[in-house]
């Protein structure tokens, strides 16, 4: 059993992984300032810190006694990066500095959320990690700067990291009602009460949509294969699924016809985003990921739930090992 710091473990990826890290029998240590993420996705018996993760005594405070660090926190919003440059920078590249450097007095290993947004629109499909990245926003900017941090961690100071370039993530607990948001819980919260959804341009760009479930299994098994030499994973399906192709399924898991409102292309928005996962895979032995379908159908459920009043249930398990899968 060991106890774990999850920074960002009241917002939706890190409320998942909490869980996980309960279940298996591990005490779980929270630092989340709030701003986006919610007590109510505290994991159960987890030590809840309320603060910034720059805030050095704070972030001292939480890594007392914990043998390692899953970093999630962080203003998870490229649009945000555009509106507030600096205090996006200081939550999402200054903020993971400071973990680093705790991380680093502590002597434990970090495994740290970075996005697929490091790619930029350049890149042969789909993008494997050896590809150049060449972010166009001051978000996956600052992830690159994050993973190149972390690469400085082991090389001048020793510590051990790893490094997830998570595409598009979704699943239960990702808030609709956040103009951050992905688009499936969008896409879901409105078709389920049979409203139109809104889709941008001809709805033929794609995207590599990945479940919440394996974004967890991929951060539980690179804990593992954190290292000095600061590995970084794709975190993906390899699978591309239209933005049209999602309406129509949700509708049809929703039994209700699409209704679209058309709006026109949004400026810089990239055509498609797929990923290559064949190192993640090979690397931390990951199990398929949960077929798009699926994935939807554990989310309308969890949408249902909470329509009910059981915020937190997950009708599907969440986390699937290799032998299960
Ligand atoms: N959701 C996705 O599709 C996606 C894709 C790529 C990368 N990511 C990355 O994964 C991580 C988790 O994302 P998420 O989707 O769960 O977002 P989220 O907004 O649900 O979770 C982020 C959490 O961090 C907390 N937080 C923000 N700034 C903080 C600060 N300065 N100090 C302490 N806590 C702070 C928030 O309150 C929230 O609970 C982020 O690093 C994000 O950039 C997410």
């Amino acid at each position: 059993m060991a106890r774990i710091l999850v920074t960002g473990g009241c917002g939706f990826i890190g409320s998942h992984l909490g869980q996980a890290l309960y279940e298996r029998g591990d005490t779980v240590v929270v630092l989340d300032d709030l701003s986006t993420g919610s007590t109510s996705n505290l994991t159960p018996g987890a030590r809840l810190l309320v603060g910034d993760i720059n805030d050095r005594n704070l972030l001292e405070d939480a890594c007392q006694g914990v043998d390692a660090i899953f970093h999630l926190a962080a203003i998870a919003s490229v649009e945000r990066g555009v509106r507030d440059w600096t205090g996006t920078h200081r939550a999402n590249l200054s903020g993971t500095i400071a973990v680093l450097d705790a991380a680093r007095v502590a002597r434990v290993p970090v495994v740290y959320a970075s996005s697929a947004a490091v790619y930029g629109a350049g890149g042969q499909l789909p993008l494997d990690e050896s590809q150049a990245v060449s972010p166009l926003s001051a978000y996956g900017a600052d992830k690159l700067g994050c993973e190149q941090h972390a690469r400085v961690g082991g090389h001048v100071h020793g510590m051990a990291t790893a490094g997830m370039r998570f595409f598009n993530v979704f699943g239960p607990r990702q808030d609709p009602r956040s103009p951050y948001t992905g688009v499936i819980s969008v896409f879901c919260d409105r078709l389920r009460r049979g409203q139109p959804v809104d889709i941008f341009g001809d709805g033929r760009q794609t995207r590599d949509f990945v479940h919440v479930g394996d974004v967890v299994a991929a951060l539980l098994a690179a804990l593992p294969a954190a290292s000095t030499a600061a590995p970084v994973f794709n975190v993906c399906t390899g699978q591309p699924t239209s933005v049209l192709r999602l309406a129509e399924t949700i509708a049809e898991l929703c039994g209700t016809p699409l209704a679209v409102n058309w709006r026109p292309g949004r400026a810089g928005e990239i055509a498609h985003s797929l990923g290559e996962r064949a190192k993640a895979r090979d690397a931390l032995l990951l199990a398929e990921p949960m077929p798009l379908r699926a994935g939807l159908q554990n989310t309308l459920a969890w949408l249902d739930e909470r329509g009910n009043g059981t915020a937190l249930g997950a009708a599907v398990p969440l986390v699937r090992t290799a032998a299960a899968a």
